[in-house]
């Protein structure tokens, strides 16, 4: 790479123009003696896929009638007029939408393309359309050669998404970039936002799929903005949020975490994304897979995502002595609870996010209704009692099964 001209800092243009000629044509030469080419390291890097079998001729320049352009009829020296009108006598002029790239929008067409001939597809100076951006572009090279995750149709070709002449979006992009451009190709991301029931409103944020991806790549997986899914999330769940759908208010999941430091699993590695789909979902809140709406509900064990990663047998044997901590003597108090037509759902005792005053991410408060009554649960060495509200005390006890009053 040090000795590639193209990487030389702060190059003026003419100087760039001659010196990627000078070293895309070497090879060529040689090729024609031997048949193994020498690639150039920024060749090894960016690939040769504009490379032409045969040297590529500009087709005025072949008919050798130097006056097309030149003023003198040994060509060199004058033009009849600069670019960009001198090739819009026969091109149509690449200026024509709303937003043009810089060197277009300077008539330097020939820091692209050679006029005369060229060994590359396109005329073009360089034998890669990434060699030839980065080799201005040098931050966007540095970044391709330093970013572990790049996004595929980055390192393929620029021009996949970027227009090099003009275009009527910004940034020269073939669509609008903070989301047409995506679901050109993530077609699938288009059916899904549309078609799910609970959208996220993070898609109808101004940068929409920029909010969360970086469109080149990035340090992490996904190409996301952030370290971890849970500090995405956390930028904008770091305050109450209001729903689209039904107007209520949603927790503030930052202050929630601070508040409380015991963390269910996968926040503790980083991961909101374990359950919730960012892209929105079928199911409440966006859940990757279903979960019961209401405290009360049917039990079916499809209903719930919780066994995805928890063995469902905690719930539904009625009788084990292993199964769960969760029992009086081997009755199942899960089972009991959660496993019938009136079952009540994990969140009548669980918190998923993060606990503090009891163990087992047992929540502190439970909501009923409108009410939201303390479980005050106490754990003994083995088992525990809790009295919501409404109910006296109930113990269950692994040991020494206890009897509670009905
Ligand atoms: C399609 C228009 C076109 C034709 C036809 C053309 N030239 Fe050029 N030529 C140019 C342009 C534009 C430049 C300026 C290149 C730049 O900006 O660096 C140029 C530059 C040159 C130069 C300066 C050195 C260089 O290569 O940059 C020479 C010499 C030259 N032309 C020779 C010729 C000869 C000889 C012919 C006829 C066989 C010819 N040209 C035909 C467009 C043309
Ligand atoms: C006198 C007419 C004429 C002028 C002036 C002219 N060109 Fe061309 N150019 C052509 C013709 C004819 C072709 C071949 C068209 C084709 O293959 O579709 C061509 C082809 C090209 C191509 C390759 C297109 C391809 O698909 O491979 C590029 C790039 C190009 N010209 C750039 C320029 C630039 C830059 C200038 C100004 C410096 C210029 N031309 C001036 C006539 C001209
Ligand atoms: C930043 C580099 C760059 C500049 C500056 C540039 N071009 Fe191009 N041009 C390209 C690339 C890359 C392609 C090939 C595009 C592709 O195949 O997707 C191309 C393709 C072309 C083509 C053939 C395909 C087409 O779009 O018709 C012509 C003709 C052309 N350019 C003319 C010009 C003219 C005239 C100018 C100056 C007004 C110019 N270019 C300035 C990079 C550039
Ligand atoms: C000859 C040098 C040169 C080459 C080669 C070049 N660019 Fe540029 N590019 C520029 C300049 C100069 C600007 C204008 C910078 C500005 O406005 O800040 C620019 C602007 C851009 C912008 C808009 C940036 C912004 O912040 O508005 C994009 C996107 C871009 N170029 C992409 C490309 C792509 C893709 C290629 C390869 C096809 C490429 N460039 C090749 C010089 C170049
Ligand atoms: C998958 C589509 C895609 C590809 C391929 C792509 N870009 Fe971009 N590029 C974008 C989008 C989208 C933006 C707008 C980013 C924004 O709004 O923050 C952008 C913005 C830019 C900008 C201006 C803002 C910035 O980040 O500096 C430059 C310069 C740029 N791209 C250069 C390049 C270069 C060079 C390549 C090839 C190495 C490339 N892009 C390949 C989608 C793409
Ligand atoms: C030109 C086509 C194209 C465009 C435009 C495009 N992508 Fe991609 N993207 C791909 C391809 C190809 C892959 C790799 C194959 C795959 O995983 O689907 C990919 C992969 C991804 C991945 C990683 C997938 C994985 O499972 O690892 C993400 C995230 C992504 N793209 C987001 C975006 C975003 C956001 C945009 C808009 C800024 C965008 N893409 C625009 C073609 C495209
Ligand atoms: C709220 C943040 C956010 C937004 C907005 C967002 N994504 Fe994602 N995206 C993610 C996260 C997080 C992942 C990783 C998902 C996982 O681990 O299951 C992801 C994964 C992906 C993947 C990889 C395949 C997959 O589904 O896991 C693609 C492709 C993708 N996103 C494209 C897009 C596109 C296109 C848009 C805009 C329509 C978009 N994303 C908007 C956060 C977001
Ligand atoms: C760019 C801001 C932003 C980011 C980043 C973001 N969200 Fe959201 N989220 C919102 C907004 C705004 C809403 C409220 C609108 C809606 O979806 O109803 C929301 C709603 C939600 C909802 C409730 C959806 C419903 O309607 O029931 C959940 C759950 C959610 N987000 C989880 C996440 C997760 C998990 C992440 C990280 C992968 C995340 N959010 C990242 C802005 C964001
Ligand atoms: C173990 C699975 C799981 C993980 C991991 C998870 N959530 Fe949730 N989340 C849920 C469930 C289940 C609900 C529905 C709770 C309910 O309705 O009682 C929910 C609800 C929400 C809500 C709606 C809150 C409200 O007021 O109704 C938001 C916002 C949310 N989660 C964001 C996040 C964020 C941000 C992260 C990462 C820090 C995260 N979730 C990690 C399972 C999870
Ligand atoms: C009526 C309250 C209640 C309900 C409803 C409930 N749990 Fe529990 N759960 C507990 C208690 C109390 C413990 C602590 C047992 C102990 O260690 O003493 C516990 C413990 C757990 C544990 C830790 C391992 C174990 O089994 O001992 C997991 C995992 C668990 N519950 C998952 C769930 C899931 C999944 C649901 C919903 C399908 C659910 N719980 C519903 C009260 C409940
Ligand atoms: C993506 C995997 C995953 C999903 C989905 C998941 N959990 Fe967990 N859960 C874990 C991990 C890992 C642990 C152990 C770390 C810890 O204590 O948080 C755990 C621990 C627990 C504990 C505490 C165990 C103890 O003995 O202290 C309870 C209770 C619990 N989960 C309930 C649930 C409920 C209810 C759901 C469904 C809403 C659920 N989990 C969904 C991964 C998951």
């Amino acid at each position: 790479m040090k000795k590639g001209c193209v990487f030389v800092k702060n190059i003026v243009v003419s100087l760039l123009f001659a010196c990627i000629s000078a070293f895309a044509q070497a090879p060529v030469a040689d090729a024609a003696k031997t048949k193994e080419v020498a690639l150039t390291e920024a060749e090894k890097f960016y690939g040769t896929e504009l490379r032409s079998k045969a040297k590529v001729k500009h087709p005025p320049f072949e008919w050798g009638d130097c006056t097309t352009c030149h003023k003198d009829a040994k060509g060199g020296g004058a033009l009849i007029m600069d670019p960009p009108e001198l090739c819009a006598m026969c091109h149509e002029p690449k200026d024509g939408k709303k937003f043009i790239h810089g060197p277009v929008a300077a008539g330097a067409c020939t820091t692209c393309h050679n006029p005369h001939e060229s060994d590359n597809a396109k005329l073009l100076v360089s034998a890669s359309i990434n060699e030839l951006c980065t080799s201005c572009h040098q931050d966007k090279g540095d970044f391709l050669k330093q970013t572990p995750n790049i996004h595929p149709p980055v390192k393929d070709q620029c021009t996949n998404c970027h227009d090099p002449h003009t275009e009527d979006h910004q940034f020269q992009l073939k669509a609008d970039g903070k989301k047409d451009l995506c679901v050109m190709c993530h077609v699938d991301k288009e059916v899904w936002t549309k078609e799910v029931t609970d959208k996220h409103g993070a898609l109808d944020r101004p940068r929409k799929c920029l909010e969360c991806h970086d469109p080149h790549g990035s340090s992490n997986p996904k190409f996301l903005v952030k370290d971890t899914s849970k500090e995405l999330c956390l930028t904008c769940h770091s305050q109450p949020v209001k729903t689209d759908e039904t107007g209520e208010t949603l927790a503030d999941i930052g202050k929630h975490l601070d508040n409380n430091p015991d963390w269910h699993g996968p926040i503790l590695w980083g991961d909101c994304a374990a359950c919730h789909n960012p892209h929105g979902s079928n199911n409440l809140r966006m859940l990757k897979k279903p979960f019961p709406r209401t405290f009360y509900e049917s039990f079916e064990t499809d209903n719930y995502i919780c066994f995805q990663c928890h063995e469902k047998e905690k719930i539904i044997d009625a009788n084990t002595t292993t199964a769960t901590n969760f029992r009086n003597g081997s009755s199942n108090m899960h089972f009991v609870h959660v496993d019938k037509e009136k079952g009540r759902s994990c969140r009548a005792c669980h918190d998923f996010h993060g606990t503090k005053e009891y163990p087992h991410h047992l929540r502190a408060k439970t909501q009923f209704g409108k009410i939201n009554f303390p479980i005050r649960f106490i754990e003994t060495e083995n088992g525990g009692s809790c009295a919501p509200a409404c109910h006296a005390r109930r113990h269950y006890d692994r040991v020494e099964p206890k009897v509670n009053l009905k």
